[in-house]
């Protein structure tokens, strides 16, 4: 182990001074909130501060995000949430999005049978039931110690009372009011008075979204999916030619699911079930890659990462392939795709020296010939004084989803419906997928990568991670846990290693800036095609080292994310 830490050193030493781990970390014994935006992590700090555990933090904290955090916080979408109590006992919250009762297989196709990616990107249409009011009353019912409408409450006086807009809020709402323009209620919430642009040190106040947040805190998660918010949604819907119905509503319900579990080199990973494919591809991609020594080939070599990318690339095939709402497609073969024999049988065909071909491995699945990967989701990573930890990770699909604020009602809605294989049975080398197991169907939850991920080892946990990035999430959380669990990074190193994507088809590497120059153009000589992008993911997470000393690691990648903890909340209104 040691001469493996001296090795890693080396390597981040060697990033680009910008791209190397920069700050110290906050460490507390007392709980830790890590997430994209700092007053939503004071929210969950503040329950703690009161008492609450790890799961009263996470409901204050989303509440929170969906003040402050626009562009994926949210109560007009879905999540999915694990916590793992101190004895060690795992359970995964489901509060994915459903299609209406309405939606069809093909409701997004055009009149020549092509997808009208229009049709998903914004406007009533887009939108699923939204889940997350249902899953956060589903965790706080089961594992909750404060008050529902306490936890609530930081929301509310945020929307109320407003906040300081950041520099990069101001920058995130005014790209977003470009797409707002035909939904009068969404200009009404997120413009400024008179039409000018949004700047650092502007007042946000949503007086709308405050009056929904106390309906909640009051009357209970009922008044969303029964009162009158359910009417203001079927209502909006009805005049905007959405599919949402009270009926719709009433019917949703979150779900309790069993965690999936894998081990690698002597950790236990726990992730997220379908509908997410996030913790199948996860463990499958670990399971392949065991065997395989990365840590003899280093980090960040060609080799490691060549052999990383290969274990991508066949994962987000069976992505592909088996994939969907398991209470639907009930022939989703999940303990075998978990397997160790599994992954030994599909990692056969990687060669140490060359990409595999993607139209071979898949062949029977295309029909011919980048799916745009949506990055407004977030993860928030927490742990209690007692070693309660959770990981939620939450969307509204793109940013600010459907950029539908519901009139009335203040809050946006979802463009989830677009995580649906939106042409049957056709899947080509571009990226679209028509594989059964995710057509859309009324009631059914689309497909999620989204990866909410704890890591233990010995019965006490290691890391809390997880991030947004559409599909990217999957990969972004495995080069993560590899980085603490192969090579035996901190969090805060693992967290800032370059990231890198491959999800079978389109068949390319996208790699961040920040990955060396040499080990790029290695893989480009290896016969990979490399597309660069800036940055991928944003993994706010919890690390403990091996003293039982929790460490906050925001990623530094996003500007406003926080690491909060109990004691180090300043107004004593946040201490409440
Ligand atoms: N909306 C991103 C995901 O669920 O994967």
């Amino acid at each position: 182990m040691k001469v493996r830490l001296i090795a890693a050193a080396a390597v981040l030493a060697g990033l680009a001074a910008t791209h190397a781990p920069q700050e110290r970390d906050v460490r507390s014994h007392e709980g830790l909130v890590v997430c994209a935006s700092g007053p939503a992590c004071d929210a969950g700090a503040s329950a703690l501060a009161a008492g609450g555990n790890a799961v009263d933090a996470a409901v204050a904290t989303a509440f929170a995000l969906a003040v402050t955090y626009p562009a994926a916080g949210n109560i007009g979408g879905g999540g999915f949430m694990i916590v793992r109590t101190p004895s060690g006992e795992v359970t995964a919250f489901d509060y994915r999005e459903k299609a209406p009762l309405a939606a069809t297989p093909t409701m997004y196709l055009d009149a020549e049978g092509a997808i009208d990616d229009r049709l998903t990107a914004s406007g009533h249409l887009a939108a699923g039931v939204p889940g997350t009011v249902r899953g956060l009353e589903a965790a706080h019912r089961a594992f909750g110690k404060r008050p529902w409408r306490e936890l609530v409450m930081p929301a509310i006086r945020l929307a109320e009372e407003g906040f300081t807009v950041s520099a990069a809020l101001a920058r995130s709402l005014n790209s977003a009011l470009l797409t707002m323009a035909p939904f009068p209620a969404s200009v009404a919430a997120y413009g400024k008075a008179g039409g000018a642009e949004w700047a650092a040190g502007d007042r946000l106040v949503l007086t709308d979204l405050a009056r929904t947040l106390r309906a909640i805190a009051d009357d209970g998660p009922d008044a969303f999916y029964r009162g009158w918010i359910a009417d203001r949604v079927a209502e909006d819907m009805r005049e905007n030619g959405g599919l949402i119905t009270r009926e719709d509503l009433a019917a949703y319900e979150a779900k309790v699911r069993t965690p999936v579990r894998g081990t690698y080199r002597g950790f236990d990973i726990v992730s997220m079930p379908p509908p997410s494919s996030g913790g199948v591809a996860l463990i499958q991609m670990l399971n392949m890659l065991e065997p395989l020594d990365l840590q003899a080939k280093g980090l960040l070599t060609p080799a490691a990462l060549h052999l990383q990318a290969e274990a991508m690339r066949r994962a987000f095939l069976d992505r592909a392939r088996h994939l969907g709402d398991p209470d639907f497609a009930t022939s989703i073969p999940v303990d075998r795709l978990l397997s160790k024999a599994y992954a030994a049988e599909a990692g056969a065909s990687i060669r140490a020296d060359a990409p595999s071909d993607s139209a071979v491995l898949g062949r029977d699945l295309l029909q011919a010939g980048n799916a745009r990967e949506p990055d407004a989701t977030t993860h928030y990573s927490i742990v209690d004084r007692d070693g309660m930890a959770v990981a939620t990770t939450t969307t509204l699909e793109g940013s600010f989803g459907s950029h539908v604020v519901v009139k009335g009602a203040g809050f946006l809605l979802n463009n989830e419906m677009g995580d649906f294989n939106r042409r049957p049975g056709y899947t080509d080398t571009t990226g679209p997928i028509g594989t059964a197991a995710n057509v859309i169907a009324p009631g059914k939850r689309m497909l999620s990568s989204m990866t909410p991920t704890i890591v233990a080892r010995d019965g006490r946990v290691v890391l809390v991670t997880g991030s947004p990035g559409g599909r990217t999430i999957i990969n972004t959380v495995l080069t993560i846990v590899l980085g603490v669990t192969e090579y035996g990074l901190t969090g805060r190193e693992a967290v800032a290693l370059p990231r890198m994507h491959h999800q079978w088809m389109p068949d390319r590497l996208a790699i961040e800036e920040r990955m060396p120059a040499a080990a790029v153009s290695a893989l480009r000589g290896m016969g990979h095609e490399i597309r660069t992008v800036a940055r991928q993911g944003d993994a706010h997470s919890v690390w403990i080292d091996a003293d039982g000393t929790p460490h906050g690691v925001r990623d530094e990648r996003s500007e406003d994310s926080r690491a909060a903890t109990p004691r180090e909340l300043t107004s004593p209104s946040q201490r409440r």
